[in-house]
């Protein structure tokens, strides 16, 4: 038994892959093209694991896909692999389009043609789990309720209608050709390994840097935050027990506007790596707001809590604080991600195997 989990070497999917061996040890097998948000370095500790294996190349790649399919023969496939930022999609939509889409769509049809060919009792334990975001359902006013799975799509920027387009097609899958897939749309996470042109770790490292941060528009906007592994556990639990078919929406009840967060990072700043010059608070810097910029996202979990009795570990004070001292921690990881030095990683790693 085995898995393939692609989009492993980004940060949600290597999060998971490190979670999963860690709570058991059935094989994965990581396919990742590498973007520019793909870093073997986060998967290191794996390194001389025999029960991980690691290949690079294109979700859009069918011969590829196929391949690896009949070489391993997995019980499932957890899809993270994708394009995640918003504001990548806003200045260039076309690679949302074609991983997010043409990618899931790709996938969807080797997992068809692989599922169709198992026997009955492998048909019947196979999974397709499909991993996508809270943004497909558009943006909240103060007074609505959150997210519920029944909530409409309507999805706002280039990245959430690819989403929104990937969800539809795991969806048609099912209901047309029996598929078994599920799917998870999650609120924003944040942690470990997470790309620093995201709030969160952009926040902390040009804090450290001393660089001004960013605060788009107001700052008022809201989104619900989620520690990545109890992403991780999340995912976990509807693998194992989700009913086919169904989406679940995972969130830690954690609704926060982008002010609080910064300065909640500065705050954290200040007690763990005090600057001489004073708060962090003082490099707070409003900019300009990002094009049609969704007002507030916030997750109703209890789906996924009532069926399946699932619960993060963290609360946002306890996870907020793990991930600055990560950082804190691990400050060639991110001069390597910010020099692009990590990129060499693979050559370095496996390029004389
Ligand atoms: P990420 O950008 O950090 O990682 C994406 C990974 O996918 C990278 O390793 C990249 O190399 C790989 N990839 C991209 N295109 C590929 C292709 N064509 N073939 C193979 N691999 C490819 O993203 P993330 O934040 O880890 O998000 C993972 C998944 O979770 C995405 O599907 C995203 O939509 C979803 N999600 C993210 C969040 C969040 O807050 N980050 C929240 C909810 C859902
Ligand atoms: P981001 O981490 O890009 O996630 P998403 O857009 O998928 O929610 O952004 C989180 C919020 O932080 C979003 O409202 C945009 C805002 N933001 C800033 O204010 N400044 C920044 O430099 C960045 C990257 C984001």
């Amino acid at each position: 038994m085995s898995i393939i989990v692609t989009g492993g070497a980004g940060f949600i999917g290597s999060n998971f892959v490190l979670d999963w061996l860690k709570a058991g040890d059935e094989p994965v097998i990581t396919l990742d093209v590498l973007t520019y948000a793909g870093n073997l370095e986060n998967l290191a500790a794996l390194e001389g694991d025999a029960r991980h294996t690691f290949v690079q190349g294109d979700i859009c790649d069918r011969a590829l896909v196929d391949r690896l399919l009949a070489e391993h023969r997995p019980r499932a496939i957890v899809h993270f692999a994708a394009e995640s930022h918003v504001d990548r999609s806003i200045s260039g939509p076309g690679a949302f389009m074609r991983t997010n889409v043409e990618g899931t769509f790709t996938l969807l049809e080797a997992a068809r043609a692989y599922w169709s060919a198992l026997d009955e009792a492998g048909k019947a334990a196979f999974r397709f789990h499909h991993v996508s975001t809270d943004e497909v359902y558009g943006s909240l006013k103060p007074e609505d309720p959150p997210f519920a799975e029944t909530n409409a799509y309507e999805p706002n920027s280039p990245y959430s209608a690819s989403k929104a387009a990937s969800d539809h097609l795991v969806r048609a899958w099912h209901h047309t050709y029996g598929l078994p897939v599920v799917t998870t749309n999650c609120s924003n996470n944040y942690g470990p390994y997470h790309f620093p042109e995201k709030l969160i770790p952009l926040m902390i490292v040009n804090a450290l840097a001393g660089k001004p941060l960013p605060v788009y528009g107001d700052g008022q906007q809201i989104r619900d935050w989620l520690y990545v592994t109890d992403h991780a556990s999340a995912i976990r639990a509807v693998l194992a027990g989700g009913r086919l078919g169904e989406t679940y929406n995972i969130g830690g009840w954690n609704e926060k506007a982008n002010i609080d967060i910064v300065k909640t990072i500065c705050a954290l700043l200040d007690e763990l790596r005090p600057s001489a010059e004073g708060s962090y608070a003082r490099l707070i810097t409003y900019v300009k707001d990002r094009p049609g910029h969704d007002r507030r996202y916030a997750i109703d979990a209890r789906k996924v809590e009532r069926e399946l009795g699932w619960r993060p570990a963290e609360t946002f004070e306890t996870g907020i604080r793990k991930t600055v001292q990560w950082y804190l921690d691990n400050p060639e990881w991110v001069a390597r991600v910010q020099s692009g030095a990590y990129r060499e990683w693979l050559n370095k790693q496996y390029g004389a195997r």
